[in-house]
């Protein structure tokens, strides 16, 4: 039996990993009623004007409830000032596992535990993996700069950081970044991992409320469709739009820190939500230019649990293996 499935109760260990804005309850439950885990994020389609991100994590769990009875998975952004309210709403509504990032796992991971979640933290080192299984967390995220969102300042990738925190912690391991097909699922678990996160396959599915420009982008895009930006203000990859191309323009003439913050905060909602890929900016993963399709997010589940045979078949010949063994 996998560990991962075992710890999460989930047929397959495939996780959707939490997507600022975009996770949203109907994502989530269809990766949960595949046999993955699916995730829910507090700013899933809020508004430009605002809103109560606590409340509407609140109305995404109940919603993603109603929709499975399979677990759920809640995103702990550690560094926001909510995040203690978040707790508390995760454990009222009866979430299952929490996945924390950016922060501190010693702060909140004892009070989700005993409220019977399982706790998941986000790492991009072998350090932080092994602090995060010294302060308690049931598994950690192994997250290389392959992936889209915040990325960690060392930049690892996937392919080194896993194999290095499979070494190094007992607790199982989930590789994220960079994996979009049954072949990052096979290569991942033969790196150490217990199963995998993917935070852009499943930007491109249909219950995805990211906006339809930002799913075409993704399938149009080419294996350089993506750019890490930010390096002066937190390493972030972003799909390529006009503000990162004025963003990086500026970092290379040395634009000051408040310029570069100017051109850079605060566009997320736009690219993500509205769509505008000229304006602003949609974190995405370099797996962009290995999304061909826009699918149900539950056809990306069974699709690479369906590969798994074919890509062991095409291993063995490659291997020049018996065939069967
Ligand atoms: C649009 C987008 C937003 C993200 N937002 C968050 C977030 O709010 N919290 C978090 O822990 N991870 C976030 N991530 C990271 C994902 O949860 C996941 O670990 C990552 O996408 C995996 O790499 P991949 O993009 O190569 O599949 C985000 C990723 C994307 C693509």
């Amino acid at each position: 039996m996998n560990r991962l499935c075992q710890l999460l109760d989930i047929k397959y260990p495939i996780i959707c990993g939490a997507m600022n804005w975009v996770s949203n309850a109907e994502m989530a439950a269809a990766v949960s009623n595949a046999g993955g885990l699916g995730t829910v994020v507090p700013s899933a389609g809020l508004p430009a004007s605002g809103g109560d991100p606590v409340e509407n994590l609140r109305k995404h769990i109940r919603k993603a409830r109603e929709l499975t009875d399979r677990p759920i998975g809640v995103n702990i952004p550690l560094d926001r000032r909510q995040a203690k309210e978040y707790c508390e709403v995760a454990i009222a509504e009866g979430a299952n596992v929490a996945i924390s990032s950016a922060g501190n796992p010693a702060t909140y991971t004892g009070m989700l535990k005993a409220g019977g979640l399982k706790v998941l933290h986000v790492v991009a080192s072998v350090k932080h993996a092994r602090h995060a299984e010294a302060v308690g967390v049931d598994a950690v995220v192994a997250e290389g700069y392959e992936a889209g969102g915040h990325n960690g300042l060392d930049e690892l990738p996937t392919f080194v950081l896993v194999p290095q925190v499979a070494d190094a912690v007992k607790a199982p391991v989930v590789a994220a970044g960079g994996i979009a097909d049954a072949r990052g699922l096979l290569a991942a678990l033969l790196l150490g991992a217990d199963g995998v996160q993917m935070g852009t396959r499943f930007l491109a599915t249909t219950e995805c409320m990211a906006h339809p420009n930002l799913k075409q982008a993704i399938v149009n895009a080419p294996d350089t469709g993506t750019v890490i930006v930010m390096r002066k203000l937190g390493v972030t990859r972003s799909i390529k739009t006009g503000a990162t191309q004025r963003y990086l323009e500026a970092e290379a003439r040395g634009a000051s820190v408040e310029e570069l913050k100017q051109l850079r905060y605060g566009r997320g909602r736009l690219g993500l939500l509205e769509g505008d890929l000229e304006e602003g900016d949609a974190s995405c993963g370099a797996s962009a230019g290995l999304v061909k399709d826009i699918v149900s997010a539950g056809e990306v589940v069974r699709r690479m649990m369906a590969d798994v045979p074919l890509v062991l078949d095409s291993l063995k010949t490659r291997l020049n293996l018996p065939n069967p063994l």
